[in-house]
Parts: C-alpha cells; sequence; structure tokens
C-alpha cells in the first residue's frame, strides 16, 4: 500500500476508529473525481479531489460518523437522506417493520398508519413501500427532521402516500388501525455514557427519555388508547431495559400486551399491543 493510503489509515487508527480501513475507503469513493470504485491497495492519487477528502477525513477524525459525513444511511431496502437533525436509523428499527409484516398479512390492504417521531421517515417509509395502501401519517416534534423526512419522502415519490406534520404527540386527535413508533428512550445516565460519535452528532431530542428513560412511554400510554381504531395495534421499540416498566405502564393505560421482540443480540427491542 502507498504512503498515502498508510498515513491516513493511521491516523484513523491513532483515534481507535474501529474500521479504518472500510471508513477510508467510503471517503475516498465519496471524494474520487472517476466512476469507477477506488481500491486501497492500488489507488492512483490522482483520482482523489484532495480537498475534499481532506474535509472529509478531518470531520471523521473528530468522530463524526460517515453516515453523516455521506448524507446516507441504509435501513431496510432503501438509502436514506441524513444529516446532523435526525437519528440515523438504526438495524433494530427494523423490527418494526417485520412485526408489522408479521401482523398485516394481507399486503394490498387499505389501513392507517401513523408513525411517532419519524426522524428521517425511514420506518414511515418503508411500511409504505410494504403496504402499498397505506395511509400514513408521519409526525415529528422537530422541524429540521420534518424538512429530512418530506427530503427523503419526495426522493421515493412517495408523496401520494405519507403526509407529514411537525407536531407532538399530545396534539394528535384522529385514529389510526396501526402505530408505530421509535421513542427516545435513553435514561440521563445511559445518554451521559454515550459516545462522543453519537452524542455530538446524533440530535439529542431523538435520545433523551428524561431521568429513567420512560419519559416518552408515559406521554404515548396517556394519548395512546384515544387514537387507536378499534381492534388497532401498536408496535414501539424499547431500550434493553425498559420490557418490565413499559408493560406496566402500557398495562396502566388500557392496552393489551401481545408479544416482544428481541434484536440479534438477544436484547428486547420492539413490543407488540394491541386495544383491548
Ligand atoms: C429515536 S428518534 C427515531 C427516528 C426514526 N423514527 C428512526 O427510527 O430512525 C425519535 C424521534 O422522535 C421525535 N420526538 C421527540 N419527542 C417527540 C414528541 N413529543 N412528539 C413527536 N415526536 C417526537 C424526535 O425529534 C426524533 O426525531
Amino acid at each position: 500500500m502507498n504512503n498515502f493510503i498508510l498515513s491516513n489509515l493511521n491516523k484513523l487508527k491513532q483515534i481507535s476508529i474501529p474500521n479504518p480501513e472500510i471508513d477510508l475507503r467510503v471517503l475516498l469513493n465519496y471524494s474520487k473525481y472517476v466512476k469507477n470504485e477506488i481500491i486501497l491497495s492500488n489507488i492512483n492519487i490522482e483520482h482523489i479531489n484532495l480537498k475534499k477528502f481532506n474535509k472529509f477525513l478531518n470531520r471523521r477524525l473528530k468522530h463524526e460518523p460517515i453516515s453523516k459525513i455521506i448524507n446516507k444511511k441504509s435501513f431496510w431496502k432503501d438509502d436514506f437522506y441524513v444529516n446532523r437533525f435526525v437519528l440515523d436509523p438504526r438495524p433494530e428499527t427494523e423490527g418494526i417493520i417485520e412485526e408489522s409484516l408479521n401482523l398485516i398479512k394481507n399486503k394490498q390492504k387499505k389501513f392507517t398508519i401513523l408513525d411517532i417521531g419519524t426522524g428521517s421517515g425511514a420506518i414511515a417509509i418503508s411500511l409504505s413501500r410494504e403496504f402499498n395502501n397505506a395511509r400514513i401519517t408521519a409526525i415529528d416534534i422537530s422541524d429540521k427532521a420534518i424538512e429530512v423526512a418530506n427530503k427523503n419522502i419526495k426522493n421515493k415519490k412517495l408523496l401520494n402516500k405519507i403526509v407529514t406534520k411537525r407536531i407532538s404527540i399530545d396534539k394528535i386527535n384522529t385514529s389510526f388501525d396501526l402505530i408505530v413508533s421509535n421513542p427516545p428512550y435513553l435514561s440521563k445516565s445511559e445518554y451521559k455514557d454515550l459516545s462522543i460519535g453519537i452524542k455530538n452528532f446524533e440530535p439529542k431530542i431523538a435520545l433523551n427519555g428524561g431521568d429513567d428513560g420512560l419519559n416518552f412511554y408515559r406521554k404515548l400510554a396517556q394519548k395512546i388508547p384515544k387514537i387507536m381504531n378499534k381492534n388497532a395495534h401498536l408496535i414501539i421499540e424499547i431500550g434493553e431495559r425498559q420490557f418490565n416498566s413499559c408493560k406496566e405502564i402500557f398495562k396502566l393505560s388500557g392496552l393489551n400486551y401481545i408479544k416482544k421482540r428481541q434484536d440479534l443480540q438477544k436484547k428486547d427491542r420492539i413490543m407488540l399491543l394491541s386495544k383491548l
């Protein structure tokens, strides 16, 4: 490998970036003049826009995630535009899409969905792709997140299927057949312990669930029975240690617990509930 590659790899290694080779390759490929893929072992430096590359590398050296630098993150079957105003959609959240597919076998069914805290719009868009006839409302309290969701919805040509609203969950007054949400659920101490890459580059409003992380679930539990149609379901993401608390919170609000789902690390991650 040539000196250019070795010295830049070293810079990434020195600050313990977990996959320096992969990151370097991605950054180079996003800084190239040419069409063909850049490969570390036989790179031609003349193919690289060095000014652009150095800017990208300096951002990575400050621990900014690759997704925020290249404005792209994959989720379910699509790539999404992301920036520092939205949480990067994460693989464990794909469980919400899988549970929706398990629940609603008829993919042509006409029904309504509410996505609470849509962020990049990843959940709403992925559900819209799977359920062609679903009418989806995607809400978020953050203006900037709604801008990102709108951009993704427009890019995927789903403007006629998904309506977005900048509104808090407390203000929703219509009812839905399926409600999905990946809410902010980190406790104060979990938030404090986050890596720099998350704490400095993901929005706090997307992560912070109050002292014990359960604030949003309590708020939701009060509201949710009033905005669920008869036979409606709620599919919600939870923190890895929140299953018992969430079960209790939603029981008190009169919802019927159906099942939970674990992620690939066997951590409790998704709950399915219904209206009694
Ligand atoms: C964990 S992020 C989820 C983003 C996206 N749904 C995903 O799964 O990748 C939570 C989102 O909830 C939004 N949010 C926080 N409080 C809210 C509220 N009271 N009403 C609606 N959205 C809220 C935040 O702005 C943030 O975009």
